[in-house]
C-alpha cells in the first residue's frame, strides 16, 4: 500500500489528539498532502480508531479515488490548500475551549489576544473567526479562503478550529497551541490580562 509512513503518522497523531480529549466521538478530521493528491480521514470515523488502510485517498482535484468515503469537510480543506499553497496538512477539531470561545465571538472584535509567545509563533497574533455554517457546507469556502490568507488558523463559530501546517506535525502542534490558548483566554476572561505588546508580537512574527 502507498504512503504507509504517512498513513501511520495520521493514525498515530489523530489517536494522540483523541486520547488527550482534543476530539471526541466522530468529530474532527485531518488531511495530508501526498504525491498526486491527499490522504483524508473518512467521514464518520473517530480520530481515536482509524485504520491506516481505510484512509480516504483524493486526487489533486479532491476527487475520491480509494479508501473509505472521505470527510464531508472537503470544501473547507480544499479552500485552505488553495489559499495557502505551502500547506502540507490540515487539522480540524471541535476541541472544547476553542468551541466555547467561538460561542462568545462578537463579529469585528478579536477573539484571542496575543497572550503567549508560542501562540503568536505557531498560530499568529490574530486568529480570524468565520461565522457559523452547517458542518460540511460548501457555502463556507469564500469565508475560509479569506481567513486562511490571514494566517494558518481559522476559528469556526459554534464549531471548532481548522489549522494548517507545512507538515502534519506542524498542524497538530499549532492546533494544540490554539486550544490551550483558548483555554487561557477563557480562564482570564473578566480580568484584565496584560498581553504581549506590538513590538513583542512583531519580534515573534
Ligand atoms: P466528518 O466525519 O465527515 O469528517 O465530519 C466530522 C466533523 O468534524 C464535521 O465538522
Amino acid at each position: 500500500m502507498d504512503n504507509m509512513d504517512t498513513r501511520d503518522q495520521v493514525v498515530a497523531l489523530a489517536g494522540s489528539l483523541f486520547d488527550r480529549g482534543y476530539s471526541v466521538g466522530s468529530a474532527g478530521n485531518i488531511s495530508v498532502r501526498i504525491p498526486g493528491g491527499y490522504l483524508m480521514t473518512p467521514t464518520n470515523s473517530s480520530l481515536g480508531r482509524l485504520d491506516p488502510a481505510r484512509l480516504s485517498v483524493l486526487d489533486e482535484d479532491f476527487v475520491h479515488t480509494a479508501g473509505d468515503p472521505p470527510s464531508k469537510e472537503i470544501p473547507m480543506h480544499k479552500a485552505v490548500y488553495e489559499a495557502r499553497p505551502d500547506t502540507g496538512a490540515l487539522v480540524h477539531l471541535h476541541s472544547t475551549h476553542v468551541t466555547a470561545l467561538s460561542c462568545l465571538w462578537v463579529p469585528g472584535e478579536p477573539l484571542i489576544p496575543p497572550l503567549t509567545p508560542y501562540f503568536v509563533m505557531r498560530v499568529g497574533a490574530d486568529v480570524p473567526v468565520v461565522p457559523y455554517f452547517r458542518p460540511g457546507s460548501a457555502d463556507v469556502v469564500d469565508e475560509i479562503r479569506d481567513a486562511a490568507r490571514r494566517g494558518p488558523a481559522v476559528i469556526l463559530a459554534h464549531h471548532g478550529s481548522l489549522v494548517a501546517g507545512s507538515s502534519l506535525v506542524a498542524a497538530v502542534n499549532a492546533a494544540e497551541e490554539l486550544e490551550v490558548t483558548a483555554q487561557l483566554a477563557l480562564l482570564l476572561r473578566g480580568s484584565q490580562p496584560r498581553t504581549l505588546d506590538a513590538e513583542q508580537v512583531a519580534e515573534l512574527l
